[in-house]
Formats: C-alpha cells, structure tokens, sequence
C-alpha cells in the first residue's frame, strides 16, 4: 500500500530492442543495438588476460572481507597510473562502473551547490540526462549535429559555453562520442580547456572507452590535456568495455584540484555518498584489473587484445565508409569517427524497416554498434540501406 501513485514504466528503448532480438528467429539477423564489443563470430568474449587473472585469484584470494567505501586503493592507483601518466595519478575511488562514477560525480556537484547546472551536447549517451536529473543537476544542452543535415558542428561547445557561469558543469567524453563517434581534435580540446579555465568551469569527463578508438595512450590524451589545465576536472573512468568485464561493474572516480586538501575532502564527501547508496563496490572486476595492470605479462596480453578489438573496428569502419553516399546516407563520413558508435541519417520508418524487412535492429536514433556486424554482412547491410531509401 502506499504506492498507487506509481505507474509501471516502459521498458528501457535498447533493452526492449535487446528482447526482440532475441526472439527474432531469422538466422541472419544482425544486432547492431546494443553497446557491447562483439568479434568476428558475434560473441561478447571474456579476454585471455581476464581469465588469466581470474586463474590466480582463484588460487591466491585468502578472504572475501570488506575492503572499505573506497574499493580497493591499489585499483586505484594502477589504473590512475594508466590513464594519468605514471606517478601523477589522481586521488579517487572505485565505482560500481562508469555510471556509477557519473552518478556519484553528479551527487558530489549537486551537493556542493543545490541547483547547480551541467552542460551537456546532444545526442548523448541516453542515461547520462537521468543521471543527472535523479542527481538534481540542471541540464543545459547544445546540439553537436546540424539538425538538417545530421552532421557534427565542430564549434557547437565553445560557442554554447559563452552562456556559462563559473561553477557549471560540463560533460565531456573523454573519447569515442557515443553516439556520434566524432571527437574534438586535440586544437579544439585545447580550447575548450582554456575556455574552461578561464570560466571556472568543472568539466566532467566519461570516459568509458579508452583504448578502443586509436590507442590506449592517445584515447586518453583530452583527458591528460583538461586535467592539465583545468584546476577542477572530474574523470569517471570505466573499465567494463576496454577490459570486457561488462556486469563485473568496475570503475573508478578520479578528482582533480588545485590542492590536495580540497582533493581529499571531495573524496571524503564521495566517500560519504557511497556509503549512504551501495556502501561499497564489488570487488571482483577492479581485482582483476588489478592483477592484470601489475604484472608486465598479462599488461601486454591485454594490450594486445584490446588492440585486437581496435583493428577489427577500425576495419569494419574503414569497409562501411567505402562505400560513401549511400541514397542518401554518408558511410564516408565514418572514416573520421572512432570507436564502435556512429549515427545514420535514418528516418524511424527506415529505422522499422531494416528491423522488420531485414532482421537489422539499431537505435531508434540512428545509431549503430559497427563491432555489431560481421565482415561478410557488410554488403548486405549496405543493400538493406539502399532498399529503405528506395534506390538501388
Ligand atoms: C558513454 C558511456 N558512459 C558510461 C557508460 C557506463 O559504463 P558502465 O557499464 O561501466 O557503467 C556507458 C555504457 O554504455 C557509455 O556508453
């Protein structure tokens, strides 16, 4: 009793997108929705290194006690180390994933300041806006895309932020947009973090797929350039795509300040603020990176899976931008994106179409999981287009 109120929700849009596939019985169907990395067979695979890692916890784990609100310091430190550069890693805590670093970012800037807003360009990821709403933050938003055309307007932030005022909130993806996969280059990063600076302005960077786009190093470089010249700069890092560890949920919040002592007060309050939501993460993901980013061998296996994981998108991309304008559709232009996100200029009835004539299932926005294709669908994805747009 009590809960009349309450209306049952629709399900989440992907998740009710993930269901229909699966009851799809057509045996060349082609899920190109959800955001997971697939290889070549269409499997979701558990990397070597993992396994490896996991092999020796298995034998070395003595006890399953708490370790504490912050997870475990040494996850910390080692993937600090690897995003930052070594010995200048950032103060933080593990999260349970990326969303929930976002998530208790969004708590640590409401809670500093009741009504404080947060910018964020559109298309976005689509639970970044709940994050922040459930949060209380206000939301401000800017289109990356010209409406008309669909393509990326490259000054869209800097010219959205001569609105802002000291203290705003700024989301930034670290690398890989998703879902636009178009990235600032590194000019336009530097003046967005000057601008930045100069305004007062927090940017808060998700960032989700380091290592998936051109490099560990160079995936993380707008990140190393904010956190260099912004005085106060979130990072909510995950390590769920880039090690595969998925519903592991292993992630980790960093804090920039000017000083060390407002550092570890900031921490002090995310740490209160995991203690009144989960307590504590889990354990299992972060010890398994861990293991793996502290011993040279199983670095480089996973370095080299992860560059594995690269080439093939990085190839299904290059074969997909090929094919140029498609009746309509730039496949071109996917040559200057990275990682596995893109968006088609698609109308939603196209969108039914593909799913209902042709077995493709994609975001009603247009947005595709490129990993989602195997080599030899490509051709076919590409008629599929042409036939919904009536050319061909
Ligand atoms: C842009 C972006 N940020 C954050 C996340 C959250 O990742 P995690 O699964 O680690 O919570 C995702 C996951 O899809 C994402 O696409």
């Amino acid at each position: 009793m009590g809960f009349e109120n309450l209306r049952p929700l629709a399900p989440d849009p992907l998740l009710a997108l993930m269901g229909r596939f699966r009851t799809d019985s057509r045996d060349r169907k082609m899920d190109l929705g959800v955001g997971v990395y697939r290889d070549a067979a269409g499997e979701t695979p558990v990397f070597q290194a993992v396994k490896r890692a996991e092999g020796r916890l298995l034998h070395t784990q003595r006890t399953k006690a708490y370790l504490g609100v912050e997870g475990d310091p040494a996850f910390v430190a080692l993937l600090g180390a690897a995003i930052f550069e070594a010995g200048r890693g950032l103060p933080g805590l593990q999260t349970v994933g990326g969303t929930g670093a976002l998530r208790l970012a969004a708590d640590l800037l409401a809670r500093s300041r009741p009504g404080r807003r947060i910018w964020l360009g559109t298309p976005t990821w689509p639970n970044h806006a709940p994050i922040f709403a459930a949060a209380g933050l206000q939301m401000l938003g800017f289109d990356l895309l010209n409406p008309a055309s669909m393509r990326p307007r490259p000054g869209a932030m800097l010219e959205a932020l001569q609105g802002s005022a000291p203290g705003d909130a700024v989301l930034i993806h670290g690398c890989c947009h998703n879902p636009t996969g178009i990235d600032p280059d590194t000019a336009a990063i530097e003046e967005i973090a000057a601008l930045m600076a100069a305004r007062g302005l927090i940017p808060l960077v998700d960032l989700a797929y380091q290592g998936l786009g051109s490099g560990w190093q160079q995936d993380g470089e707008a990140t190393r350039q904010l956190v260099a010249r912004v005085p106060t700069v979130l990072v909510a890092a995950s390590c769920d795509k880039n090690f595969g560890l998925y519903r592991e949920r292993t992630g980790a919040l960093f804090v920039s300040s000017p000083t060390r002592a407002e550092a570890q007060s900031l921490c002090s309050h995310l740490a209160a603020l995991a203690r009144t939501s989960y307590s504590m993460p889990p354990d299992h993901g972060a010890a398994v990176v861990k293991t793996i980013l502290e011993d040279g061998d199983l670095t480089k296996l996973w370095s080299a899976e992860l560059e594995a994981m690269r080439g093939r998108i990085g190839r299904l991309r290059a074969a997909l931008a090929a094919y140029g304008d498609v009746g309509g559709v730039d496949l071109g232009a996917l040559a200057a994106g990275l990682g596995m996100f893109a968006m088609l200029q698609l109308t939603p009835q196209q969108i039914d179409r593909l799913q209902a004539e042709f077995g493709i299932y994609m975001a009603q926005s247009g947005r595709i999981n490129i990993a989602g294709l195997a080599e030899d669908d490509i051709d076919r994805f590409v008629d599929a287009l042409r036939a919904v747009q009536g050319v061909g």
